[in-house]
């Protein structure tokens, strides 16, 4: 079985373990070791707390559940060369009025640039954390668009997507990320600034041919 690291228990970090846990083999990091032992008492049996380092080196799969800056911080560990490092990050500005980078490059590239050695793949920026919440029924339609530039790493992160109860939407090299992230941040509009709320998602629509 995979094993799993999510780095951060924030939101998006204790929502994806939620999902998670019972169907990998799940190791958490935090930066409050008490706080996140207590946490995994509260998943299925098996879920282990380590440090941020050895998780990172018990791990085929390292999720940055963290806030951008922090997550390019993280990503200049060298333990995480030869390991996928799944992105989850909008690079939002403070006040959540708009990204702080874009267009001729994404937070996944520069987290890649940052960890040359890693696998970068970016995935569920589009989607908000209280999804995890939902039966996971009500979840496995909505997609969760993956980006990266290793064939096999977006193939292992797809398997995520599917196991945490989403659909898997590939789209291509990680530079896909200039566009996801924007799309993230309209989700972001929409939930807020507009008022839809976070139960929702954005979707493609296939018309019949
Ligand atoms: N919330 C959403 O709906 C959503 C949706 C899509 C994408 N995202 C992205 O997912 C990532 C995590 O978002 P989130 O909503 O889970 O954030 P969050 O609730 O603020 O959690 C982030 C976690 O990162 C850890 N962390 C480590 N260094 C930190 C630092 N310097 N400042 C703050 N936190 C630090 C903390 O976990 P420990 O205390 O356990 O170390 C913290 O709980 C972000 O990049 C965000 O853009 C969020």
């Amino acid at each position: 079985m995979t094993t799993i690291a999510i780095i951060g228990l924030g939101n998006m970090g204790k929502g994806l373990a939620k999902r998670l846990a019972g169907r990998s083999n799940l190791v958490l990091a935090s930066r409050d070791k008490a706080a996140a032992t207590a946490f995994a008492a509260t998943l299925p049996a098996g879920v282990t707390v380590l440090d941020q380092d050895a998780a990172i080196a018990k791990a085929d799969i390292v999720v940055l559940a963290l806030p951008y800056a922090a997550a390019l911080e993280a990503a200049a560990n060298p333990a995480l060369a030869g390991k996928v490092v799944l992105d989850i990050s909008n690079p939002v500005k403070a006040d959540f009025s708009g990204l702080t980078i874009g267009h001729t490059t994404s937070a996944s590239e520069e987290l890649q640039a940052a960890a040359p050695g890693a696998k970068v793949v970016k995935a569920f920026n589009t989607i908000f954390a209280s999804l995890f919440d939902l039966p996971a029924t009500q979840t496995a339609a909505i997609p969760v668009f993956v980006a990266g530039n290793d064939e096999a790493a977006t193939a292992v992160v797809a398997e995520v997507v599917t196991l945490a109860g989403f659909a898997a939407e590939q789209t291509g090299s990680l530079d896909a990320a200039r566009l996801l992230e924007p799309l993230g941040m309209l989700n972001i509009r929409f939930g807020y600034g507009l008022g839809h709320g976070t139960g929702i998602a954005p979707a493609w629509t296939k018309l019949a041919a």
